[in-house]
């Protein structure tokens, strides 16, 4: 038995390649549809999600591993001749659909792959290379890209599969040739017929653009897009409404543990209203307006907007308003803003301990807050304080210049 090809043969290297490409495809398809699927409204239905999607994760990076040796072994071997060159068109569908696999082939699992980079927590690979990708920044915009190329070639990739199969099986039972049995049992067939045509990278490409744009008009692809193009980089854009200080640059973020992970999410949109003045010890004051329909949170972002927890699409803004107070004996650096977050409607009072400089006209502060998002109703039903923590860590940095 042969490991090489000729121009009448599969060898076993190119066979045993191409099937279990198939096997490893044909499972993450349903593993990614059926993960997509399953609800998360409680702790052991996320953790259920979180486990179907490792495995779909797992199966795809395998899947682009054998993928990439596939197409390394295709390069330097000779392609077996069609077994009917004289039916021109048909050659060249069935070569035009054999690029459209393999360019999906890289594209699928390598932008789910960008798409996990991107995002922090939820479903780990199950590979011990680790999460990240070199030069994959964790950015929402770069995972909400990814995440649009996924969706959308996982499409082109299927109807290629589609046609694939429908050519293999017509030549089975409709042609009787040897075309699929060359594929699975290594038999020799036909001649050293004529090269593979050159212009098929080109037909390829053009039937992929079209495919892609079919793809596209998809509902869900337009959406897809929209939303990807709307996930601006990470822009911290904050304004301040009034009071005597104005915000130039500001950062707030929480953390969160996640099935056993730290996961990071950021609250890119809000406003700050600071009357402060350090030679005063009454009438300090900051009101700050948060937009939380702009969070993100790694991979659960979607979750985290939803009912359950932020509940964003009833309660778009939270607020919290608080009397800055000095701290300590009254000459350090120590501050806290004592006053009440209101969150999902839900108002608790809060004290955020924290540090501030002033230099000149430039002030900045830096602090950290400890919540319980029990306390806010967040996530009623995740009783289980190992699939999403209780404790939810703020963090505040801002630079602010006197008015
Ligand atoms: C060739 C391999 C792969 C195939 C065929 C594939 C296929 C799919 C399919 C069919 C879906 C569901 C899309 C929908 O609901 O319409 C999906 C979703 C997803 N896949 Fe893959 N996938 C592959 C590899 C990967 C890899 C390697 C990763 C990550 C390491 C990954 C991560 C994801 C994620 C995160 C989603 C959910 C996307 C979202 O909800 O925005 N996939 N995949
Ligand atoms: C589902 C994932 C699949 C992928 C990604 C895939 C991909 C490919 C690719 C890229 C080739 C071209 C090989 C080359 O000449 O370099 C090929 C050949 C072939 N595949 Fe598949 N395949 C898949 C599934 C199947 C299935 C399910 C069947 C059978 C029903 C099949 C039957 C064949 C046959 C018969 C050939 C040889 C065609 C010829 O000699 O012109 N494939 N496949």
């Amino acid at each position: 038995m042969s490991l090489s090809n000729s121009r009448q043969r599969y060898g076993l290297v190119a066979r045993s390649l191409h099937w279990l490409t198939a096997i490893l495809i044909l499972s993450a398809i349903p593993l990614g549809l059926y993960a997509n699927s399953l609800p998360y409204d409680t702790s052991e239905a996320l953790a259920a999600k979180a486990r179907v999607f490792s495995l779909h994760k797992t199966i795809g990076v395998a899947a682009f591993l054998v993928a990439l040796a596939r197409i390394a072994w295709a390069v330097v071997q000779p392609r077996p001749a069609p077994l009917h060159p004289d039916r021109r068109a048909e050659s060249w569908l069935a070569e035009v659909v054999h690029w459209s696999l393999y360019l999906s082939l890289v594209v699928v699992p390598l932008s789910g792959w960008v798409h996990h980079a991107a995002t922090t927590g939820f479903a780990p690979i199950l590979w011990p290379f680790g999460d990240d990708l070199p030069f994959v920044p964790e950015s929402p915009a770069v995972a909400e890209a990814a995440g649009a190329v996924h969706w959308l070639f996982t499409k082109v990739l299927a109807a290629s599969i589609l046609l694939h199969v429908a050519g293999a099986l017509k030549h089975a039972m409709v042609d009787r040739d040897a075309t699929l049995a060359r594929m699975l049992t290594g038999r020799e067939a036909g001649a050293d017929g004529p090269r593979h045509g050159r212009g098929a990278p080109v037909i390829a490409a053009v039937t992929f653009a079209a495919l892609t744009a079919a793809a596209l008009s998809l509902p869900q692809g337009a959406d897809a897009i929209g939303r990807a193009l709307e996930a601006s980089p990470a822009a911290t854009e904050t304004a301040t409404a009034a009071g005597n200080w104005q915000v130039v640059e500001g950062a707030l973020s929480f953390g969160v543990r996640q099935m056993g992970a730290e996961v990071t999410g950021t609250l890119p949109e809000w406003t700050a209203d600071i009357t402060f003045d350090p030679d005063r010890d009454t009438g300090n004051r900051v009101a700050v307006s948060i937009d939380t329909t702009r969070l993100t949170l790694g991979s659960v972002t979607d979750q985290a907007k939803g009912g359950d927890f932020f509940d964003v699409a009833a309660h778009p803004i939270a607020r919290f308003e608080a009397d800055i107070l000095r701290t300590g004996d009254g000459t350090g650096d120590g501050y806290e803003a004592a006053g009440t977050l209101t969150l999902r409607g839900v108002a608790v009072p809060v004290v955020l301990p924290f540090t501030l400089t002033i230099e000149g006209d430039l002030a900045r502060m830096t602090g950290q807050a400890t919540l319980d998002r029990r306390d806010f109703g967040m996530g009623a039903s995740y009783t289980d304080e190992e699939t999403v923590g209780f404790s939810v860590i703020v963090s505040v940095d801002l630079t602010a210049t006197r008015r």
